[in-house]
């Protein structure tokens, strides 16, 4: 995952990640008592509804800073520090939960990560998770790529965003079966008046690398965030484009 995490902004500017994810557990089908993996944890606190809800549950993340936080608010949670595409279990769980962390793994590291979490899940074990779909960020993304055209500079898109029909696929790769798949738009709301300025600052890092300055860089999100103005800030409110893709596998 190429991220340097601003652990304590994302959990108190950015929680509407992890509150969303809230909707996504109620995707998992299992008893209290059953054995859940948390995948790409960040702050713990979706470990911590999975717990609310009956799940043993254990927590992986690969940014030392989120798991600082994550065990000192709950300390009854193990949480481990590992790389999605790279772990492995001591014994295998009931199901693999994972909330907005796939689209932040490239897609040649995909096939990866899928065979880990199939190894880490027991027979008839399920998979469950939300990730950035295709289309994710469309808006966003396209202003960003005109402001840094107009300043001499090339925008790659650095996330992974598929489609249902090409993540199923890698997850009939893995040897998953595909249950549940729905693909959905949901505009989200930001925080504060330069919302979208923030998430752009927090979210879109690697792009900027090749940006001179400081300076330049804050232009060039001043610029994309006013090209956006009239279709993602409505009476002072910002709101990113977020497209979902929502899906639950089973192993056999
Ligand atoms: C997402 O949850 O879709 C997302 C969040 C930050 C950057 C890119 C995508």
């Amino acid at each position: 995952m190429n991220i340097q995490w601003n652990a304590g902004k994302y959990t108190s500017d950015f929680s509407f990640v992890y509150q969303y994810g809230n909707a996504v557990t109620e995707l998992i089908e299992a008893e209290p008592g059953s054995t859940v993996l948390d995948l790409g944890c960040g702050n713990g606190a979706l470990s911590k509804a999975l717990q609310d809800k009956g799940f043993v549950v254990t927590g992986i993340d690969a940014s030392a800073d989120q798991l600082g936080i994550a065990r000192e608010k709950y300390p009854d949670i193990p949480f481990y520090q590992a790389d999605a595409a790279d772990f492995s279990l001591p014994e295998p769980v009931d199901a693999v939960f994972s909330n907005a962390v796939f689209h932040w793994i490239d897609a040649d590291r995909q096939p990866q990560m899928l065979r880990c979490v199939y190894r880490a899940l027991k027979e008839g074990g399920q998979f469950v998770f939300e990730m950035g779909g295709y289309g994710n960020n469309r808006l966003i993304h396209g202003a960003l790529a005109e402001a840094f055209a107009e300043h001499g500079y090339e925008y790659r898109n650095p996330f992974y965003f598929p489609s249902i029909g090409e993540y199923a696929s890698l997850l009939e790769d893995a040897g998953f079966q595909v249950r549940y798949a729905i693909l959905f738009d949901r505009l989200t709301e930001l925080k504060g008046e330069n919302g979208l300025a923030d998430w752009s600052r927090m979210f879109v890092k690697t792009p900027f690398a090749a940006v001179g300055n400081e300076a330049e860089r804050e232009e060039i999100i001043g610029q994309a965030a006013e090209r956006l103005r009239g279709q993602l800030c409505r009476d002072g409110v910002w709101y990113a484009d977020y497209v979902r893709l929502r899906m639950r596998a089973c192993k056999n």
